[in-house]
């Protein structure tokens, strides 16, 4: 279950050598990567089921929640189609146990008008992202590897200096985020799945990952702010 973090793409070509061999099938989550690409394929056709959130803060948000599910199985498009309602495809007829999760037609009619947006606050948000690549020159700030064709869900950047800089951000009225500031482990409910192994370095990184403005209707000199911010400290 590949998870495009952030909008970056996980190489699911890699992950098919292994998992073709072995009639292993792959359900990715796309829920930060709307419209991300690898190769020529848009996310929600590389996997054998795509599943997306459309949450109001994703880069295609209804205004509630929503979400939807891709897939080219035709088999597995049947058994989703009837387990969001209820189990049922045909009045009175309930094949399986299912739930109700159908997108409602608000939201659905909501999302029509901003899927038609998605395209090109996508290449706002890549151009934010390039800036802040070329921008950023403090050292005490690092970088990630984003995939070609990532989406920038959230640019996030690494620092050893959290406190610091976030004391500076919030002086300079800066808004940030984290994602996440917990590993899987430290979350109180699933502390026990996890208690048997170590996590160092998702707990090393959960202390140190700070995510910048990437919001595509950022204006250019907020982001020059932004950025004399970040290599002032
Ligand atoms: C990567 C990822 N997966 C799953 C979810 C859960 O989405 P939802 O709350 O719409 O079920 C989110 C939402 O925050 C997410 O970012």
């Amino acid at each position: 279950m590949p998870v495009h973090l952030y909008g970056s793409v996980v190489d699911i070509k890699k992950i098919k050598k292994i998992t073709n061999k072995k009639k292993i099938y792959i359900i990715d989550d796309c829920s930060q990567a709307h419209g991300a690409y690898l190769d020529n394929k848009r996310v929600g056709s590389l996997a054998d089921i795509s599943c997306f959130s459309l949450y109001p803060g994703k880069n295609l948000g209804a205004y509630g929640d929503a979400g939807i599910i891709t897939t080219n199985n035709l088999y597995y498009y049947n058994k989703i189609k009837n387990f969001r309602n209820l189990g049922s495809t045909k009045k009175f007829v309930h094949t399986q146990v299912g739930f109700n999760s159908r997108l409602d037609t608000i939201q659905a009619s909501i999302l029509i008008e901003k899927l038609k947006l998605l395209h090109s606050n996508n290449i706002k948000r890549r151009k934010i992202a390039k800036f802040y690549d070329l921008k950023i020159i403090n050292k005490k700030i690092k970088k990630l590897n984003y995939s070609i064709g990532a989406v920038y869900h959230q640019y996030v950047v690494i620092t050893e200096k959290k406190k610091k800089l976030i004391d500076l951000l919030d002086r300079n009225n800066i808004q940030y985020g984290f994602h996440y500031p917990k590993s899987i482990n430290q979350i109180e409910s699933l502390k026990n799945v996890f208690s048997r192994q170590k996590y160092p370095n998702s707990e090393n990184l959960a202390k140190k990952c700070i995510s910048l403005p990437i919001d595509p209707n950022l204006k250019k000199n907020e982001l020059f702010k932004i950025v004399k911010i970040l290599n002032s400290f």
